[in-house]
């Protein structure tokens, strides 16, 4: 495992509601503790309360009780500015998020602020692009870009921050699936070189299945929280990766199939035994 000792991300005990009139929570009691280099796949229903809590991380919704605290710091107020330039935040909809006239632009604005020099702005660009296979598009405007170029982009641009932690909220939907496997493994090697942590919401249980850890919501709680083998032989509810669909599928045809959960990788083993 790369997964260091350091925790990053602390949440204890959290309590959100958006409506402070009404009685029910929107968030219950959500207690989390994320390692330095985790990678956390946050899956649920819709209206599970995935996307509040991405929100409350970034400190862009305060919570009612409980507190977060990220690399040591606790959230507040006063902290949330330093503890936002630590987290790169992508969601679904990269639209409107850009500002410059071209790709290479648009990224470079967000770092002027950063006093870095034009060379090493210019390097960061290009190696942000190059990390989402965008460098061949760095002259064009943003704006005419396809849904997923777009999204490319977006991701690029809080790739060229190097933050700590990455939170996604179903950020690859948009894209193609090929896209989409590209930039999972450009994520898991971006992990494994510089220690980023992944929080990543999704609907796709394949993607799920990639992460150390997923946690299950359900109505505003953590339900499960563990490696994908517990949650995916455990959770009816959730439909397992295709690897492990596969294995059952085999097992029910009375196939010698191992009985245990299977990983892509170990059914490929298997089938070419
Ligand atoms: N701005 C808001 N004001 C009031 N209620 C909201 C707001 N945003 C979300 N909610 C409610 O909070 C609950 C949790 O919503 P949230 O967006 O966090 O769910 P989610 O798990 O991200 O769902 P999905 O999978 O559909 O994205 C839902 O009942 C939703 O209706
Ligand atoms: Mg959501």
């Amino acid at each position: 495992m790369l997964v260091a000792e350091k925790t990053i991300v602390e949440v204890d005990n959290l309590t959100f509601r958006y409506d402070l009139r009404k009685d029910d929570h929107t968030l219950s009691a959500i207690s989390i503790s994320i390692k330095q280099g985790e990678w956390v796949a946050i899956v649920g229903g819709n209206g599970s309360g995935k996307s509040t809590l991405v929100r409350l991380l970034a400190g862009l919704l305060k919570a009612e009780r409980g507190t977060i605290t990220i690399d040591g710091v606790r959230l507040n107020d006063e902290t949330k500015w330093d503890i936002r330039k630590k987290i790169g935040l992508v969601f679904q909809n990269p639209e409107n998020q850009f500002i410059g006239t071209t790709v290479q632009d648009d990224i470079a604005f967000g770092l002027e602020n950063n006093n870095i020099s034009y060379d090493e702005m210019k390097q960061t660009v290009d190696e942000a692009l190059k990390l989402v296979g965008m460098d061949s598009y760095r002259n064009q405007d943003p704006s005419r870009l396809s849904g997923g170029q777009k999204q490319r982009v977006a991701i690029a641009g809080i790739l060229a921050f190097k933050p700590n932690v990455i939170m996604l909220d179903e950020a690859l939907v948009m894209l193609d699936p090929r896209s989409r496997i590209q930039l999972l493994s450009t994520l898991k090697k971006l992990r494994e070189q510089n220690d980023i942590t992944i929080i990543s919401v999704t609907h796709d249980m394949n993607e799920a299945a990639l992460a150390d850890r997923i946690i299950v919501m359900d109505n505003g709680t953590i339900i499960q929280d563990g490696i994908p083998e517990q949650i995916f032989i455990n959770n009816d509810q959730l439909s397992p990766p295709f690897a492990e669909q596969l294995r059952r599928k085999l097992a029910e045809k009375g196939s010698a199939v191992p009985q245990s959960y299977m990983t892509e990788d170990e059914m490929v083993d298997w089938l070419c035994r």
